[in-house]
């Protein structure tokens, strides 16, 4: 069995409030009882992509425990100063494949050329374990219209490469700010929660009333998403609220 713990967009500014929303988070799974596998953080760990959030990031995404994977989102690719992307972590029994979805200056994602065939030799030299896919943008609508706009394009070409390594067994993807779970090449593909913020549907709101501004809640707690992995590759996502 493999456990990962999976959050999501911290958004870190150097401001108290999201630092304490990511402290709470990983003060959570730091303090488990029991041990997961590793910690996923899908992109969006800065605001502004500043060397000075950049540093808050590293501070507070960090584990004495538990290996930390983190892949870069568009907030973090807003200035020259990338998250560390396109990275294979050997985890021994599975692995975890970090992808750089961001297109610097743009709110949308796609993988490029290089990152694609990055993509497919990496999975080449992974076969035969199972391996999970993480990048920022979901490839899919989830029926957020503002996030299906900025989601991930040109997603078939994705699909095309995990149609050849059926040893993928989850795409993880974050940037929605809302827990989703659905399909994508015919492998789950698990949203994790926003740990700064959450984004209301569209039937949460008053007809009409679907903007950027109505659309976000600060009011939600933070939470994260834990993937249970069985030996028999059967997949089971639950979904945590962490509170004080
Ligand atoms: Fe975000
Ligand atoms: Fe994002």
């Amino acid at each position: 069995m493999i456990v990962l713990a999976h959050l999501s967009d911290p958004h870190l500014d150097g401001g108290k409030r999201a630092a304490a929303r990511t402290a709470q988070v990983m003060h959570y799974l730091n303090g488990l009882p029991g041990d997961v596998d590793a910690i996923v953080v899908t992109g969006d760990l800065t605001d502004n992509g500043l060397p000075a959030e950049r540093e808050q990031a590293t501070a507070l995404l960090a584990s004495p425990r538990f290996p930390v994977i983190t892949c870069p989102g568009n907030h973090d690719g807003y200035t020259p100063y990338g998250w560390p992307a396109n990275q294979v972590h050997d985890l021994g029994r599975f692995a975890v494949v970090a992808c750089d979805s961001v297109i610097l200056g743009r709110a949308d994602g796609h993988l490029g050329d290089a990152t694609l065939d990055w993509l497919r030799s990496s999975l080449d030299g992974l076969r035969g374990r199972p391996v999970f896919v993480a990048f920022h943008h979901p490839p899919v609508k989830l029926h957020h219209p503002m996030i299906d706009e900025i989601r991930l394009s040109a997603a078939e070409r994705v699909a095309a490469v995990l149609a050849d390594h059926p040893d993928v067994v989850a795409v993880l993807c974050g940037h929605a700010h809302t827990p989703a779970a659905t399909t994508f090449a015919g492998r789950p593909l698990l949203v994790a929660p926003g740990v700064k913020s959450t984004l209301l549907l569209p039937w949460e709101l008053p007809a009409g009333e679907m903007n950027w501004r109505s659309t976000l809640d600060l009011g939600q707690p933070p939470a994260v998403a834990f993937h249970i992995l069985d030996d028999d590759g059967r997949l089971t996502t639950h979904f945590r609220l962490v509170t004080d």
